[in-house]
């Protein structure tokens, strides 16, 4: 069986694994590592095939969807990574996940680094993955398939650095006044940081600040500080310049 364990706060994931499952045959199912009342103490055999999928925060994996994949049992399954980036860098997030999936008792055989639209700041990488990417992917995918489909060859070697570079600090999107308190930020916050009697309150110690209650808020109403936008936008202005491609990583 093939599963994708996905953590995808607002799509951009979500959409550059489906173009690359798109090429790899299935059946597929999807545990979503954003949902906090999915189980993730699951037990995978070693004929199964998982696509760890998940977006680069700062050049690292984020925290809560390592923590949650650690709590799975590979047993021997095989495992292909794939890191979404904003355009900018990927940094160290595919070692990372592969030294969480390595821990957890799976065999990582293949990695993709994919860029994805920008979820602070979306004028960059915008509307990618688009149709070449797609395209790319889908290829991608087809490797993929076939070389998992081949016995013995040896363990895959991924761009990154160990030690990892250290966390950022968070930014946490606030509720404003078009804020109607219906909660749906509140229900599917990936980390329950949102009180769901009060939507205004956000418990800044356990946001991730991965931008779920901002992509989905149907009245718009929560934001991050204007001058933190501001300072992100000027620094990714530069620091993501230019169209970066999606790259794939194959063990020999
Ligand atoms: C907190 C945070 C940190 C991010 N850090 C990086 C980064 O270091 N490099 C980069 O290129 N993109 C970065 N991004 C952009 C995301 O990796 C990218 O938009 C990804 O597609 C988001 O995945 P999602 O749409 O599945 O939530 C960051 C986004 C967030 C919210």
């Amino acid at each position: 069986m093939n599963y994708v364990l996905l953590f995808s706060p607002t799509g951009g994931t979500a959409a550059t694994a489906e173009a690359l499952c798109s090429g790899w045959d299935g059946p597929w199912e999807t545990v979503d590592l954003t949902d906090r009342a999915a189980g993730f103490h699951r037990a995978f055999q070693p004929e199964d095939a998982v696509l760890a999928a998940v977006p680069s925060f700062g050049g690292r994996v984020p925290a809560l969807a390592a923590e949650r994949l650690s709590q799975m049992a590979g047993n021997g399954a095989s495992a292909v990574l794939l890191c979404v980036y904003g355009n900018r860098a990927f940094e160290d997030t595919l070692v990372e996940l592969e030294d969480t999936l390595t821990a957890a008792g799976f065999r990582c055989r293949a990695g993709v680094a994919a860029v994805a639209q920008h979820s602070i700041v979306p004028q960059i990488a915008a509307g990618r993955p688009d149709g070449a990417d797609r395209a790319q992917l889908q290829a991608f995918g087809r490797q993929v398939c076939s070389a998992l489909a081949g016995a013995g060859e040896g363990p895959v070697t991924l761009p990154g650095n160990r030690p990892y570079k250290e966390r950022g600090g968070g930014m946490v999107p606030q509720a404003g006044t078009d804020c109607v308190h219906c909660g749906t930020c509140a229900r599917r916050c990936p980390a329950g940081a949102i009180d769901p009697a009060d939507p205004s309150k956000t418990d800044g110690s356990r946001c991730i600040s991965c931008m779920r209650c901002m992509s989905i808020c149907p009245k718009h109403a929560r934001q991050l500080p204007a001058p933190m936008v501001a300072a992100v936008t000027q620094m990714l202005t530069q620091a993501a310049f230019g169209r970066r491609e999606n790259e794939l990583f194959l063990s020999r």
